[in-house]
C-alpha cells in the first residue's frame, strides 16, 4: 500500500504558484519525512493529500495524489479521511471550548456507543495522559498535551496513513521526545506516517527515507540515514539556530549568505 504525491503543482488565487512539482511516496510499513524551510510548501501538499485546498482558495492545476494507485485528489477532505488518511494540522487545531472526550468524539466516524469506548479506550492506552485528563477542557491542555490531543484525534479514524505537520513546533525537548516516541508506536501499530518537520534532527532520527523541499520543489530525496550524514543537511537543519533557519528560504540562500558574511 502506497499514499503518494506525483509531480503536483498548486496554485493560489489562481496567481501564487506555491507547488511547482513536489512528488513523493509514503509506503505503509514507513515513516517518511519531509523537510523544508518556511514557505517552502510543506503545509500545501498536506493540504492537497488532504481535500483542504478548496477551503485556502488552491487548487491542484498539475499532478494528482493516489492511494494505491487510485486517484484520491478528487475527493473531499471527509472522503479522504474515510479512505484511510487522516491528519493533524500545523499549530494543534484542538477545540479549546471542548473537553478532552469530546475532542476524541470529533474525530470518530462511528455513531455506536459501543464502538465509541472502545474506540476511547484504545486511545487512552495510547496517550495515558489524555486519561488522565478527558473531562477537562482541552483549551487548558498544555501545549503538549494538545498536540497529544490532536494526535489522538485523528487516531480516533483508525487510519492506514497519518500525515503530520510539524508535531513538534513550539514544544519543549522532553515533550518533542515523547511525540517522536509516539509516532514510532503508532508506525508499529501499521499507520504509515507523513512526518513534516523543520526539526530534522527529530524526524530524521526516525524516518525511513527523507525529502527536501525548496521553493515548491521536491529537491532531494534518499534514505534518512544519507540525509543524517549529508553535508547540505547537516549544515543547514541540523546546526545553526531555528531563528537563522526561519529568515531563511532554502539551502542555497544560505550558502549564499554565508559567504557574504565571511
Ligand atoms: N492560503 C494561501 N493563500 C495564498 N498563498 C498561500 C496560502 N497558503 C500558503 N501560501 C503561500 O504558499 C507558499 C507555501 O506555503 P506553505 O504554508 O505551504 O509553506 P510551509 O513549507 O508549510 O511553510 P512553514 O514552514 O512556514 O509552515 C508560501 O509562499 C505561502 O505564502
Ligand atoms: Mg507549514
Amino acid at each position: 500500500m502506497t499514499l503518494a504525491v506525483h509531480n503536483l503543482e498548486v496554485v493560489y488565487e489562481d496567481v501564487i504558484l506555491a507547488l511547482r512539482g513536489a512528488s513523493l511516496s509514503v509506503p505503509r510499513d514507513t515513516i517518511v519525512a519531509v523537510l523544508g524551510a518556511n514557505g517552502a510548501g510543506k503545509t500545501t501538499l498536506l493540504r492537497a493529500m488532504t481535500g483542504l485546498l478548496d477551503v485556502h482558495r488552491g487548487k491542484i492545476t498539475r499532478g494528482h495524489v493516489s492511494l494505491d494507485g487510485a486517484t484520491l485528489d478528487t475527493r473531499k477532505a471527509a472522503g479522504v479521511v474515510k479512505s484511510g488518511v487522516s491528519q493533524v494540522m500545523e499549530g494543534r487545531r484542538v477545540f479549546t471550548e471542548f473537553t478532552v472526550e469530546e475532542n476524541l468524539r470529533v474525530g470518530a466516524h462511528t455513531t455506536s456507543a459501543r464502538d465509541l469506548t472502545e474506540k476511547y479506550d484504545r486511545i487512552y492506552g495510547m496517550f495515558p495522559i489524555l486519561a488522565e485528563r478527558k473531562n477537562a477542557i482541552a483549551g487548558y491542555l498544555s501545549g503538549g498535551e494538545q498536540q497529544m490531543l490532536a494526535i489522538g484525534r485523528a487516531m480516533m479514524a483508525e487510519p492506514n496513513y497519518l500525515l503530520l505537520d510539524e508535531p513538534s513546533l513550539g514544544l519543549a525537548p522532553k515533550i518533542v521526545e515523547q511525540i517522536r516516541d509516539l509516532i514510532v508506536s503508532i508506525n508499529a501499530g501499521g499507520t504509515g506516517i507523513l512526518l513534516i518537520e523543520q526539526n530534522a534532527a527529530m524526524a530524521l532520527s526516525i524516518a525511513d527515507h527523507g525529502y527536501v523541499m525548496e521553493n515548491g520543489l521536491t529537491v532531494m530525496d534518499a534514505p534518512a540515514e544519507t540525509l543524517r550524514s549529508d553535508s547540505d543537511i547537516q549544515e543547514f537543519y541540523l546546526g545553526g539556530t531555528g531563528e537563522e533557519r526561519a529568515s531563511l528560504r532554502d539551502v542555497k540562500h544560505y550558502k549564499r549568505r554565508k559567504r557574504w558574511l565571511s
